[in-house]
């Protein structure tokens, strides 16, 4: 049987971290796609030669043509332009808009039946406009953001317990922003829930809510001690977790930009949610209850992400 293909649209940080690990986890062959000349062929060839020493057998190609994604299984996007200190994901919205809709159409084009993962900032709203620019089912495209920021809560958490970050389960709900919402209710030692570590003297609620803050803030501590970028290794990471969980039908339940409509009482829109992903995409969304406080962050992200879609809408009116 043939391997799987993996586009990755974008082969800047990201994206060349992306083909890294999916040619050492042998997840397929993988094709890296830029617009800048000679990056992705560089980087194809770069990782390729390190395949005799880690010993993978994978294919990598680089390229700045679209007809070379044809067909992939999994295309995931990082193109466009990341953070620099001082700017909030929002700010990148107009760039990359611009962006989103050249993948959008080349995509559509060339690789129509592959599920879709956006990583672009801002993500809520960058996911809401590739996928209507591509056109391809709601379920098939999604956006990465929910896996990342549990893993800087749960990295976090653990360093606070001095336990196993495999030990430390976490979630966090809403959009990919200062709004988002991590679910201190929800997130467990081993099962334990936090307010029941609290209760045990493990932590405390200021120490909690420090952590919930830092998480929230998780992406411009990176920004701010980069200086030239934005965090890659563990956004990589985490895509490809969520990419692994198609290509081998994991069925993982993991928080991601999905598309609700209906779920969580909203009426079609991108944003952070528990969701079931395998074989058929985004199969399944966990509309899971929330107290009074929790729905009102909730809707204070989802606001949030409403807002930046309009803010779509106004810049390309293709989108209104
Ligand atoms: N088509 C393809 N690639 C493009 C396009 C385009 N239209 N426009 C820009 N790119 C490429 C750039 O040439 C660059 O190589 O996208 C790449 C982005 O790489 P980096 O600048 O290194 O950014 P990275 O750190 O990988 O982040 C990418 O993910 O987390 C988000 O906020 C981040 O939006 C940013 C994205």
């Amino acid at each position: 049987m043939a391997r799987p293909k993996i586009a990755l649209i974008g082969a800047g940080q990201i994206g060349g971290t992306l083909a890294h690990l999916a040619a050492m986890k042998e997840l397929g062959d993988v094709v890296l796609f830029d617009i800048a000349e000679g990056i992705p062929e560089g980087k194809a060839l770069d990782i390729a030669e390190s395949g005799p020493a880690e010993g993978f057998d994978a294919a990598l190609k680089g390229t700045s043509d679209y007809a070379d994604i044809a067909g992939a299984d999994v295309c995931i996007v990082t193109a466009g332009v990341p953070r620099k200190p001082g700017m909030s994901r929002d700010d990148l919205l107009g760039i990359n808009l611009k962006v989103m809709k050249a993948v959008g159409e080349g995509i559509a084009a060339n690789a129509p039946d592959a599920f879709v993962i956006c990583i672009t900032n801002p993500l809520d709203a960058m996911v809401w406009a590739l996928r209507e620019f591509s056109g391809l089912p709601h379920n098939k495209v999604c956006g990465m953001a929910g896996v990342l920021d549990s893993a800087r809560f749960r990295h976090f958490l653990s360093l606070e317990f001095g336990v196993s970050m495999k030990d430390v389960s976490a979630f966090v709900l809403g959009g990919h922003g200062d709004t988002m919402v991590p679910l201190v209710r929800y997130s467990t030692v081993a099962g334990i829930p936090l307010p029941d570590l609290v209760e045990m003297g493990w932590t405390t609620k200021e120490k909690l809510d420090a952590i919930v803050q830092r998480t929230r803030d998780g992406g411009a501590e990176i920004v701010g001690l980069l200086k030239t970028g934005s965090a890659f290794y563990a956004p990589a990471t985490s895509a490809i977790e969520m990419a692994e969980a198609y290509l081998k039908d994991q069925k993982r339940l993991l928080p991601c930009a999905a598309w609700c409509d209906g779920e969580f009482g909203l009426k079609g829109l991108y944003v952070g949610v528990p969701t079931v992903i395998g074989a058929g995409g985004i199969e399944r969304i966990a509309d899971i209850k929330m107290t009074k406080d929790e729905q009102a962050m909730f809707d204070n992200s989802v606001n949030a992400v409403k807002g930046l879609v309009e803010a779509c809408k106004g810049i390309d009116t293709s989108l209104a």
